[in-house]
């Protein structure tokens, strides 16, 4: 489909900023010595603001696009989407393991290191699927945004999209 003009696209500042986040995320983990417990925790406490906005993203996301966007589609198409509704596991796995990475605390040397095993794990299956589950969205549920809103619908959704993830 030919580009979208910005005014319309209602992905393209916040997935600008998800990406951000994931690069953000993946240079502060190569860099965090599991050894020390400051800079655990300082990760940690990272971890737990971004993937906060990562969830509200998706609920920005269930509720103001693809929400206004189903009941405007037929029952064929619709049908065929309803599989790629957010299901959100994988990033309330993460939520759930850094709250019991700040629940252990100051813990030992070698629980700090095994935990840093396990989220470099987490963190990198959670991302493996993230970026391409944000390119589906910008090339399936966009088109059918230009498709089945007018164009100031279109701009207002993307507006108001931007203005919920303060990115004004
Ligand atoms: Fe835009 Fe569902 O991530």
């Amino acid at each position: 489909m030919p580009s979208v003009p910005e005014e319309l696209n209602v992905y393209r500042r916040p997935h600008s900023l998800m990406v951000k986040l994931v690069n953000d995320i993946e240079r502060e983990l190569s860099a965090t010595d599991f050894c020390d417990a400051q800079s655990y925790l300082q990760l940690l406490g990272h971890l737990s603001t971004n993937f906060h906005v990562f969830q509200t993203h998706e609920e920005i996301e269930n509720r103001y696009i693809v929400g206004e966007l189903m009941p405007r589609l037929p029952c064929n198409h619709k049908a065929k989407l309803e599989n790629d509704l957010h299901s959100d596991n994988r990033l309330s796995t993460l939520v759930n393991l850094v709250s019991e990475g700040l629940q252990m605390g100051w813990c030992s040397e070698e629980a700090r290191v095994d935990f840093g095993e396990r989220l470099k794990t987490a963190i990198a299956s959670f991302t493996v699927d993230f970026l391409p589950h944000m390119r589906e969205e910008e090339e399936v549920f966009l088109p059918l945004l230009v498709q089945y809103f007018s164009e100031p619908e279109l701009k207002k959704l993307t507006r108001d999209v931007i203005e919920l993830h303060h990115l004004n």
